[in-house]
């Protein structure tokens, strides 16, 4: 069979591949020698399969990209407190190198701009840290995002750090601030080699497939940063990952995303992929002209939207039947599929409104996924129903809810059959587990 994935790939290239209309970043004269006809896309799954089309091996620096990594490193070496004292999560509505601070307090508005990735830069690693183990430790960093070790262009660099006199400038009004109390010139230097961090569309597809898959690199393992760290990143890309198209971003494209003036784009869909793009030429925002065609493309061909409303599932409560009559009878109520809290809902109304025997079997055998909230809304009622004094079973073969102990006297067994016929109560055999709860 022909590859579906890469043929598609190359198709939207081919459609996307006629526009010329941008131009490479010019304020960076090393960028501006860019040969604005490259051009890649990958998507890596968070299994760790890489599909791509066009250039996706070429080398380019990651410039912005590496913003929403490195404040991830931020997060995770000093805290979100201590971060969020320094740089807000509010969307500036203006272009990346704006001064976008705080009225009152001087805090960049978000670590996306530059104000806020320069001040997150001196945030990573530990405070006494000398500027150049601070570039290491974000080196590494992105290495471990990337699964592969990374290195600088030297070039880029020393292009970009001899006309920073903007970002100079912005450094050394945060450090009036006492939002930066390092040598402004030193944390510019610092984050400029960020920027200068050299990396092909795969690299990138799979260091967003890493945010996509919790903070686990897809490839190696690792896990590079903690979950809640990749949920506060996501959502800050998704508000203020494009600037000032941030807001067309997210109804057109509708994926946590973030663009850099060397032609790179990425974009996280949680749970699922990392995707990449690479084209030098820029609109007006600093984005990748043919980049944002792809992922304005690829949102719509392939329902990536975020806000797309998931085809409503399947009734939770697949039956409701009683087995039996008198003291033994037994309700069994049949779930099916993913239970999250609008399923679990449904679950405990079906409780209230056709409990009517003494016994209640809960049969979970045919529901692949429960989540947190769901787990405790059923472990709940169930709690409250023992203490009522009714007798209740879970019939859970492979563990969807794992351990059940906070759900009152609640008896656990592999079969509806088991639950059916009385020795099960008596744990004799090693599958059919009494719990003792919270309710007892
Ligand atoms: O600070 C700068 O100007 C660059 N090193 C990075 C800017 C950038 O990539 C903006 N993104 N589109």
């Amino acid at each position: 069979m022909r590859p579906i994935i890469p043929d598609y790939l190359i198709e939207v290239l081919k459609d996307v591949e006629s526009d010329t209309s941008g131009a490479p970043a010019g304020y960076i004269p090393e960028l501006a020698a860019a040969d604005p006809e490259r051009l890649g896309v990958a998507f890596a799954t968070i299994e760790g399969e890489v599909y791509g089309a066009g250039d996706i091996d070429t080398e380019f620096t990651i410039q912005s990209i590496s913003k929403p990594f490195v404040y991830a490193m931020a997060l995770s070496d000093r805290g979100f407190d201590s971060v969020l004292a320094r740089v807000g999560v509010e969307p500036s509505g203006e272009a990346f190198n704006q001064i976008s601070l705080e009225r009152d307090t001087g805090r960049p508005l978000n670590p996306m701009i530059n104000a806020g990735a320069i001040t997150v830069h001196s945030l990573v690693g530990t405070a006494d840290l000398e500027p150049s183990a601070r570039v290491a430790r974000v080196i590494g960093g992105l290495s471990a995002f990337a699964s592969r070790p990374l290195a600088t262009d030297e070039t880029v660099r020393a292009s970009e750090m001899a006309h920073a006199h903007r970002n100079l400038a912005m450094a050394h009004m945060l450090r009036s601030h006492g939002i930066l109390t390092e040598d402004a010139h030193a944390v510019v230097d610092g984050y400029t080699r960020q920027c200068s961090v050299l990396v092909t569309t795969r690299d990138l597809a799979i260091m967003a497939a890493t945010l996509a898959n919790r903070g686990t690199n897809p490839l190696s393992g690792e896990q590079v940063v903690p979950e809640p760290v990749v949920r506060q990143v996501l959502s800050v890309m998704f508000s203020c990952g494009m600037y000032d198209a941030a807001g067309d971003w997210a109804t057109q494209v509708g994926i946590p995303a973030k663009s850099g003036v060397a032609g790179g784009l990425i974009g996280a869909l949680p749970g699922q992929i990392g995707i990449a793009a690479f084209s030098p030429r820029l609109d007006r925002h600093g984005n990748s002209v043919r980049g944002v065609s792809l992922f304005e493309r690829f949102s719509s061909d392939m329902g990536m939207h975020l806000m797309d409303i998931p085809t409503i599932a399947r009734a939770v409560v697949r039956s409701s039947h009683t087995i039996g009559s008198g003291p033994h009878a037994l309700q069994i109520l049949e779930l099916q599929g993913g239970i999250g809290f609008a399923g679990a809902e449904s679950v405990l109304r079906a409780m209230d409104a056709s409990f009517l025997e003494n016994r209640l079997a809960l049969d979970l055998t045919r529901v692949h996924s429960i989540d947190d909230v769901a787990r405790r809304m059923l472990l709940e009622a169930t709690s409250r129903l023992t203490l009522d004094g009714h007798d209740i079973y879970l019939v859970d073969p492979e563990s969807v809810i794992p351990d059940p102990g906070d759900g009152g006297r609640l008896t656990e067994v592999d079969t509806v059959h088991q639950a059916m016929n009385p020795p099960y109560a008596t744990a004799q055999h090693g599958s059919q587990r009494r719990r003792e709860g919270l309710g007892q």
